[in-house]
């Protein structure tokens, strides 16, 4: 299948076509997600917590995020795939931006970067689309500023929070952003800032309404156990399956059911009798 691109993705919120779209970190999620046409991939910073155990995104840097888009572009070479700016490469200033923005395009061949937070990182997401870069937005919950929001918290289920929302939505498509994302907010909102908007508007947590749909893999293939939040749906529980695969492992280990012969390599017939002579030889003197 030819790869997908803003265009179409603009054509499919115009025909009321739902996109698809998941995290993943590494080659093999991103090949599984690419054949079972995922329209878009997010290499999400969201990796800190999900493959490095950290307890919040913040710790993750440009280098670890670089070298799991390299492996996702590996694994998924024809699915559009964005590179999610992690804390502090974007907000100290707009040159920083432009250049961290620029590395995941240069250094993994992303399609585009995602960064978090509205009207305050407007000039950002201009720079970054003036330098000829494909930058989407990303407001309601914005996992980096979780302390700012007083937690992992859904947002804009007030009149004002809402209001706040609208704004940044607003200003974010002036910016020149291709797409935003919305997280963690009421379908109402979300409905509402779909319909407002020309670029497509995505949800993780937003409802039903949006032009499509994103989920972090942890949680939908259910191998992210620290928490779930009310907006996963579990589709597979991998750390079931998982965990049962190595508890038999270290069963048939234990009890000597594996390895097998099935598992296990010949001698090269034409070679028995001198490998035999050659294992004997050593076996007496040792
Ligand atoms: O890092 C990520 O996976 C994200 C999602 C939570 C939207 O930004």
């Amino acid at each position: 299948m030819a790869k997908k691109g803003r265009l179409d993705f603009m054509k499919m919120k115009q025909a009321g076509e739902k996109l698809t779209w998941v995290t993943a970190y590494d080659y093999p999620i991103a090949h599984f997600a690419e054949q079972a046409g995922i329209d878009m991939i997010l290499v999400g910073d969201s990796l800190g917590m999900v493959v490095y155990g950290y307890d919040s995104t913040i710790p993750v840097t440009m280098e670890e995020c670089l070298i799991h888009c390299r492996a996702v572009r590996r694994g998924a070479p024809n699915t559009f795939v964005i590179g999610d700016m992690p804390f502090l490469s974007y907000q100290v200033s707009i040159p920083d931006a432009i250049r961290n923005a620029g590395r995941f395009l240069k250094e993994a061949s992303v399609d585009a970067v995602k960064l978090e937070g509205g009207r305050r990182v407007l000039e950002q997401i201009r720079g970054i689309v003036d330098a000829g870069i494909l930058a989407i937005g990303h407001i309601g919950l914005t996992p980096q500023s979780s302390g700012q929001l007083g937690g992992f918290k859904a947002q804009g289920r007030t009149a004002a929070s809402a209001e706040e929302l609208i704004k940044d939505a607003l200003s974010i498509e002036e910016a020149g952003a291709f797409a935003l994302l919305l997280e963690a907010v009421p379908p109402e909102l979300s409905s509402a800032i779909t319909e407002m908007l020309d670029i497509p508007v995505y949800g993780i947590g937003a409802g039903p309404d949006t032009d499509g749909q994103l989920l972090i893999n942890g949680d939908m293939l259910g191998y992210f156990e620290a928490f779930t939040p009310k907006f996963v749906k579990k589709y597979a529980n991998l750390a079931q399956v998982i965990t049962d695969a190595f508890k038999e492992y270290v069963d048939e280990v234990h009890s000597g059911r594996f390895p097998g012969p099935e598992h296990s390599y010949s001698v090269l017939k034409d070679e028995l009798e001198a490998f035999n002579a050659v294992v004997e030889q050593y076996k007496k003197s040792h």
